[in-house]
């Protein structure tokens, strides 16, 4: 099979996610196996969204009692393996069970500079019945790059991600 990223570079925010989410859909569509679904998920972001260095997951590992995100499948450059709970912006995310939204990484307390071409950055936590599994993390190379229409086209691609796991 070969994928056509069938997603117009032109659409607006609110197009975009639309677009994004049916695509999302599809390619999840049928396949419950997390890792799978997380490894083309993040390509589809990485690959439709603009101007972004890094789209992935970080996952609660069940072994460090549950207090602990381990990196899982992400586009982008090698990245910080393991974050607790409460650091950085994934971290907070994780604990708050709230999305980041951060303009400029270099005014977020403790955030965790894996790229240092990262200027902006949303991270949205993933919860499946009731539970947190992990966080998706997108960054950019420009600064505020993500608004209030991300912030809900991200919780809404994110949403597909968990209704399939
Ligand atoms: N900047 C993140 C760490 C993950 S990397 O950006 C991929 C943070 O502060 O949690």
């Amino acid at each position: 099979m070969s994928f056509e990223l069938a997603i117009d570079a032109n659409l607006d925010k609110p197009a975009l996610y639309e677009q994004l989410v049916l695509q999302a859909q599809g390619l999840l569509h049928g396949e419950k196996d997390r890792i799978a679904n997380a490894a083309n998920f993040a390509a589809l972001v990485f690959n439709a969204v603009p101007d972004l260095n890094w789209a992935g997951f970080y996952f609660v590992d069940p072994h460090a009692d549950g207090d602990e995100l381990v990196v899982g499948p992400f586009q982008g450059l090698p990245a910080c393996v393991r974050i607790a709970f409460g650091k950085g912006v994934c971290g907070t995310a994780a604990q708050s069970r709230q999305t980041q939204l951060v303009d400029d990484v270099d005014a977020f307390p403790g955030h965790i500079a894996c790229d240092s071409a990262s200027r902006s950055e949303i991270v949205v936590p993933i919860v499946v019945n009731g539970q947190l599994i992990g966080v998706f993390d997108v960054d950019s190379p420009s600064l505020a790059r993500f608004d209030a229409q991300d912030h809900a086209g991200m919780e809404r691609l994110v949403k597909v991600f968990a209704d399939a796991s």
